[in-house]
């Protein structure tokens, strides 16, 4: 695996590579790599000639008082993982390298970007279309693929790329979970023994409203006011729960069938987030 530090010597890569016609696949990634992020990797190997990975724990997407300066930081372990799962190319750039100290473009995508995460993380999701319309622009790969785990930022990141004609196609890949449904997360380390124990029950809120829409039994307010006061007696501060259209994330409502519930939550300091999506209409097909 070739390893690159700058803008420049990520082009002299990208070039040779493109100059032969092969294809691209980028995973980007802030580190500290854990399974899902492996998996995003072998989804890029079976669709793409070479793989692109980037690490960059990227400072824009943190608000005040974040875990921007503790955010797990684990290069040699996280270089290991990815020779062993076929990486082609790390892309591993400075703060420096990345931003300008006079840089005043960002990229917004409005009416997503204000709700749910972004409603208690005020200018995360500007950080983060604003990254990766710039990493999609350094690599400039074929394909690029995320975590739906990240619902709401695979969403801002597809209308940002649809808006803006960015010629690369959005693969979202599904959530990895633990043995007991965690979804993995940088974050679950943060945890401590006690809190792990419980974390799993953010997963099981959602299959449970999930099984009640299914049900169809009890209205939508309903069933996301049970979720909240589950979580809550289970010792998480919920930060909300709610039932969305899966196509464009708007508060669904009793006719829709294509679903998606996106929950975040904090247990002790540790901000856990996780979805489910389906589709009411095949589950409840014979
Ligand atoms: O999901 C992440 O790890 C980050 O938000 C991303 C997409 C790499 C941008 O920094």
């Amino acid at each position: 695996m070739q390893v690159t530090y700058t803008l420049s010597e990520l082009r002299e890569v990208i070039g040779a590579w493109r100059s032969t016609g092969v294809s691209i696949a980028f995973v980007p990634t802030m580190g500290n790599l854990h399974a899902g992020h492996l998996k995003l990797v072998h989804e890029a190997r079976k669709r793409a000639d070479k793989i692109v990975v980037s690490i960059f724990v990227n400072p824009t997407q943190f608000g005040i008082g974040e875990d921007f300066e503790t955010y797990p930081r684990t290069e040699r372990e996280d270089m290991e993982k990815l020779i062993d799962v076929g990486a082609d190319l790390l892309y591993l750039p400075s703060v420096a390298d990345v931003y300008a100290p006079d840089a005043l473009t960002f990229v917004t995508v409005t009416g997503l970007s204000d709700r749910y995460c972004g409603a208690s993380r005020p200018g995360h999701f500007s950080g983060v279309a604003t990254i990766v319309c710039k990493l999609l622009n350094r690599v400039q790969p074929n394909i690029a693929l995320f975590g739906q785990k990240d619902f709401q930022q695979l969403a801002i990141i597809r209308t940002m790329v649809r808006d803006l004609d960015l010629p690369v196609e959005i693969i979202g890949i599904e959530t990895v979970r633990e043995a007991d449904g965690l979804a993995m997360s940088s974050r679950n380390g943060y945890l401590t023994a006690q809190e792990r124990a419980v974390a799993p029950m953010l997963y099981q809120s959602l299959c449970s409203a999930r099984d009640a829409l299914i049900d169809d039994k009890q209205s939508m307010a309903q069933i996301e006011r049970d979720a909240l006061l589950f979580l809550q007696s289970a010792g998480f501060q919920a930060d909300y729960f709610s039932i969305a259209r899966s196509g464009d994330l708007q508060r669904a409502n009793a006719e829709d069938s294509d679903l998606v519930i996106l929950a975040a939550a904090k247990l002790g300091k540790t901000r856990l987030i996780d979805n489910i999506c389906f589709s009411r209409e095949s589950m409840n097909k014979p």
